[in-house]
């Protein structure tokens, strides 16, 4: 069984994230809920981080980032070692993002994107698998620029 899919939202993004959660459910998928556990206000990057941490340490196999815009969370998301995360409101990238970049972590507006697009995305996110070859060379160089001091 592979380890569970990290959840986690800001008020702006709480509702798609319960979209996504009954989604989750619908296919047997399990996922870990960061929060935030209710619509208000609060920061992206306090929920960004544990979500990703999880990520990072290997007990959850990727995240499913949510804010206003998915925006804020995506530049959050972006800063923690080991995080390559993708904002994303289209089928093209949401595919590319997991075969050329490896994308750990797919970031939606709630604002911005449907349900039901968002459900689409999640499914092509999670049943895509990175190409390696030369994009390997690339995520290296990736992970070069995050010795930077
Ligand atoms: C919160 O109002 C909003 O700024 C946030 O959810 C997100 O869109 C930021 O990028």
């Amino acid at each position: 069984m592979s380890q569970p899919i990290a959840l986690a939202a800001d008020h702006g993004g709480f509702a798609l994230k319960e979209q996504i959660k009954q989604h989750l459910d619908e296919k047997g998928i399990a996922y870990q809920d960061f929060g935030c556990h209710e619509p208000v206000s609060c920061d992206y990057p306090d929920m960004a981080l544990p979500a990703c941490e999880a990520v990072v340490k290997g007990e959850c196999r990727c995240a499913l980032l949510f804010c206003g815009t998915g925006v804020g969370i995506s530049i959050a998301a972006n800063k923690i070692k080991g995080i390559r995360a993708c904002c994303c409101s289209d089928a093209f990238s949401a595919e590319y993002t997991r075969r050329h970049n490896d994308a750990n972590a797919l970031c939606m507006g709630g604002r911005v994107v449907g349900s039901g697009l968002a459900a689409e995305l999640v499914d092509i996110f999670l049943n895509t698998l990175f190409e390696g070859g030369r994009h390997q060379r690339r995520i290296d160089k990736l992970t070069e620029l995050e010795k930077r001091p």
